[in-house]
Parts: structure tokens; C-alpha cells; sequence
């Protein structure tokens, strides 16, 4: 025992050693490739949206589909961490898992600031005016006896989103919306808070609160 000890000590001592010898190393810092700017990762994630992601989420981030999401002012950090799932195949599309295959780590964090910087313009509405209020008292203040929490407490009293983790849902596509909590509450989309949310609501709280989520517009 006292031997083991004694060498996680001196093992422990030599990587603390040596990370300190290679702090101090100049050579290693001459080296390493400088962090790109920030102009160099919006443009880099600017000219991947334009040559691969333009032809289903617009080139600003606005999709012209309801089976598309918008995307446009969504967390960098959510996005980045959507397209690593497409591309590990822990959230399952055919279509993104594709665009996702080729996508560096440094690709999908320069998407996420490119469509984070873009602004929002809104394409879906509400239709439905007593379902959308259903949805707001909702959104607002969840759903007491079934223990569903207010979505405004993690995605914002606008909808606009909590970077780092909480997406933006103002002004979704209604049918994009509904598809996602659908795939939370069957399993098929995975998310621990989010799969206990949805499988306490009846379908058609589901169905309202996708339709309020269209027609929200925070400034
Ligand atoms: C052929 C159409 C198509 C192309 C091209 C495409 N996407 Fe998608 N994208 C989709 C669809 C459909 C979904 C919804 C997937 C689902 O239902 O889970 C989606 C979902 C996403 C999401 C998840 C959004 C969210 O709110 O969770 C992100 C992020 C995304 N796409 C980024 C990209 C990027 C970046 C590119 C380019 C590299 C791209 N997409 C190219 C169709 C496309
Ligand atoms: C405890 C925090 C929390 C609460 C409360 C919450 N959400 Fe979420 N929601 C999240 C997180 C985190 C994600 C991203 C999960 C992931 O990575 O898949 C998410 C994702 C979503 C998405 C998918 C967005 C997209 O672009 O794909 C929708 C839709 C959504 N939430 C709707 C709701 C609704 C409606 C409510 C209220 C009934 C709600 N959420 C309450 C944390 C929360």
C-alpha cells in the first residue's frame, strides 16, 4: 500500500513537473497554431453556411420550411452541441447526420457564432388564437398538477434563449417544435430535463405551446 502511494506521489510530481516545464517552454508556444479571430471564425462558419447549410436554413438562418428549423440567434454553443450529436448519431435525422459527417469540431463551433449572430427575422405565426393562449399560461406558469415547470424559466420570458445551453424557441416553426417535444417525450430525442417535461403533457398541451412558441417575438 505504502509503495502505491508512493508512486501515484512521484507519478503525480512528474506530470506536475513536466506541465510546468512545458509552460515555460518557448518553442512550444512559437508552435502552436494562434487562435483564429473572431472575423476569421464568422467567416469561416459564414462560407460553410453559404456553400452546404444555405439551401435548408437560408443563408441567414432563417429556414423557408416548417420542417427546417430556424436557427438564426440560437446559443453558438447549442448549435455547436446539435451538430456533434447529429454527427455522433446520439440525436438521430437522416439529413443532418449527412451535413454533420465532415464538420470539424472548429466547424461547428464557427456555425454557432455565425448563426448567433444573425438576427432573427420572423417567418412562422401563431393560426390559432385560443391554442396559442393556452400555450402562453403554459409557457408562463407550466402546468401546476402535472408538475410541469414554466418554460420560461430555462428558455427565457421572451423565448429567446439562455446561452450556453437553453435553445431559443420565439418564433419556431410550429411544426418543427411539436416534432421536437413529440421526440423528447417518445425517447427518440434524448435530453434528461426535457423528456421528464414532455412525457407530464397531453398532446394537446404539446400542441399548444408549439403554437404560442410561433408567434412569440422578444426584441
Ligand atoms: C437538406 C436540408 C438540410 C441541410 C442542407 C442542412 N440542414 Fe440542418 N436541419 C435540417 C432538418 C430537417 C433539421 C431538423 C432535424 C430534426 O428533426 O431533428 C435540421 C436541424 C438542424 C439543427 C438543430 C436545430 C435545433 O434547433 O436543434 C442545426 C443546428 C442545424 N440543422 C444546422 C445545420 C448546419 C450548420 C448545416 C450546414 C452544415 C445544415 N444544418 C444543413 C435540414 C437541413
Ligand atoms: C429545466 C430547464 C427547462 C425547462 C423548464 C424547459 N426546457 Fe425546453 N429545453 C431545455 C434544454 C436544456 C434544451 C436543449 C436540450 C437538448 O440539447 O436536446 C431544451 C430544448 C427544448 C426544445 C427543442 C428546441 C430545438 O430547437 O430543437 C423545445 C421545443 C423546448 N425545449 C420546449 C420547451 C417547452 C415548451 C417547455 C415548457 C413546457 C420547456 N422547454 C421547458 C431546458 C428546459
Amino acid at each position: 500500500m505504502k509503495k502505491i502511494l508512493a508512486t501515484i506521489i512521484f507519478v503525480a510530481t512528474y506530470i506536475a513537473g513536466s506541465t510546468i516545464a512545458m509552460a515555460n517552454e518557448p518553442v512550444a508556444k512559437a508552435d502552436a497554431t494562434p487562435e483564429p479571430t473572431k472575423a476569421e471564425v464568422l467567416a469561416r462558419g459564414q462560407q460553410i453556411s453559404g456553400a452546404v447549410c444555405v439551401a435548408c436554413h437560408g443563408l441567414d438562418g432563417m429556414s423557408p420550411i416548417p420542417n427546417n428549423p430556424n436557427i438564426a440567434g440560437m446559443p453558438p454553443q447549442y448549435i455547436a452541441k446539435q451538430l456533434q450529436h447529429f454527427k455522433e448519431g446520439s440525436r438521430k435525422n437522416a439529413i443532418m447526420a449527412g451535413m454533420s459527417a465532415g464538420l470539424s469540431p472548429a466547424d461547428m463551433k464557427a456555425l454557432g457564432e455565425y448563426y448567433f449572430a444573425q438576427r432573427p427575422k420572423y417567418n412562422a405565426v401563431a393560426r390559432d388564437k385560443d391554442l396559442a393562449e393556452k400555450g402562453q399560461k403554459i409557457y408562463r406558469a407550466g402546468i401546476a398538477e402535472a408538475k410541469v415547470p414554466a418554460c420560461a424559466g430555462c428558455h427565457g420570458g421572451a423565448g429567446a434563449g439562455i446561452p450556453a445551453i437553453y435553445p431559443r424557441l420565439a418564433g419556431q416553426w410550429p411544426e418543427y417544435s411539436l416534432a421536437q417535444l413529440k421526440a423528447y417525450a417518445s425517447g427518440e430525442r434524448k435530453h434528461p430535463m426535457m423528456s421528464t417535461i414532455t412525457t407530464r403533457m397531453r398532446d394537446n398541451d404539446i400542441l399548444a405551446v408549439s403554437e404560442y412558441l410561433a408567434g412569440m417575438r422578444p426584441q
